[in-house]
């Protein structure tokens, strides 16, 4: 049981992305931490890929990253050393990029290799974007493809091109602090990060906090390259599997949604986009400015009043 404090302002009662934690009336600091085995063979951009991802949950709350710790287990006997000097390098370089810094950090000795960080940030107490403000009427916007578990899956098989590993990687490496940064300046509603749990699995905890219900437009959802192709050939993570079991039950029209797409929709992500409720002329003006900048911003579906706590497909 979370003991309660007037302090704390966000724990973890609504599966939000970081702990949010009250200093004064102007300052409140917001605290994650994620790690997680190697998804890609570089070491350099796995290091990239973990920053950014444990960076991300900060972002998803409206706040600005402004130190962060490294967590690692290395298997000293089994790996040389350069990789782990590497992947620490890659992991430094986004830290830097998100304009925070890192104050060090614990490895162990592990059988199995495992990188992230924990990250801390600040934020207005008052500007905290949980996914509870989610009203009917919004439009969601998207700021990422969607596809890095099953491409990450045909790599691990041996069965992606080049060419889409490679796009992966690059979305998997990109900071949301361009988006986060945008969705603040549109006033957002509500805000996440897409990742383990899935696009429908993050939308789904984003509608049980903020008591609605939503349409997800599934051909607007934007994809990798290649994500179709793999999916079709069944290359889908166990979690994207574990993901549909778990968020079935939120479901409606899903009939319409052909089992390949059921499975891009709810495809584990790692280092995910943002998902962002806020009014219409809100939405259409952060997904514009978001594809002026040269990033994806993708409206892919509404915030209704009812069903609560439902996605609606519309194929
Ligand atoms: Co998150
Ligand atoms: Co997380």
């Amino acid at each position: 049981m979370l003991k309660k404090d007037k302090r704390l302002l966000v724990g973890f009662e609504h599966a939000d992305d970081a702990g949010v934690y009250k200093l004064s009336d102007e300052i409140a600091l917001v605290q994650t931490l994620d790690f997680f085995t190697p998804i890609v063979d570089d070491p350099r951009t796995f290091g990239m890929i973990a920053a950014a991802n444990a960076l991300s949950d900060v972002y998803a709350m409206g706040a600005k990253p402004i130190t962060a710790l490294n967590i690692v287990a290395f298997p000293q006997d089994t790996l040389p050393k350069a990789i782990i000097g590497d992947i620490l390098a890659g992991g430094l370089e986004k830290v830097h990029e998100a304009g925070a810094l890192l104050l060090g950090g614990h490895t162990i000795d592990d059988t199995e290799l495992k990188f992230g960080m924990a990250v801390t940030g600040i934020v207005h107490p008052n500007e905290v974007l949980t996914n509870s403000g989610a009203r009917p009427g919004d439009l969601l916007v998207l700021t990422k493809p969607i596809g890095t578990g099953i491409i990450n899956t045909a790599g691990k098989g041996g069965l992606a091109k080049p060419e889409h590993l490679e796009a992966a990687a690059a979305t998997m490496t990109a900071l949301n602090k361009t988006a986060a940064e945008a969705a603040l300046s549109h006033g957002a509603h509500a805000m996440t990060d897409v990742t383990g749990f899935g696009l429908t699995g993050h939308l789904s905890e984003m509608l049980v906090a903020s008591g609605v219900g939503a349409e997800l437009d599934v051909h607007s959802v934007p994809l990798l390259d290649g994500t179709r192709d793999y999916a079709a050939m069944g290359l889908v993570p166990a979690g994207t599997r574990r993901n549909l079991e778990f968020c079935k039950c939120r479901f409606v029209d899903a009939k319409q949604v052909s089992p390949v797409d059921m499975d891009i929709l709810n495809d584990a992500q790692t280092s995910g986009g943002l998902l962002v409720a806020l009014t219409p002329d809100d939405a259409h003006a952060l997904a514009r400015d978001l594809q002026e900048a040269g990033e994806t911003g993708a409206i892919v579906g509404r915030i209704i009043a009812e069903p609560k706590r439902k996605i609606v497909f519309k194929a």
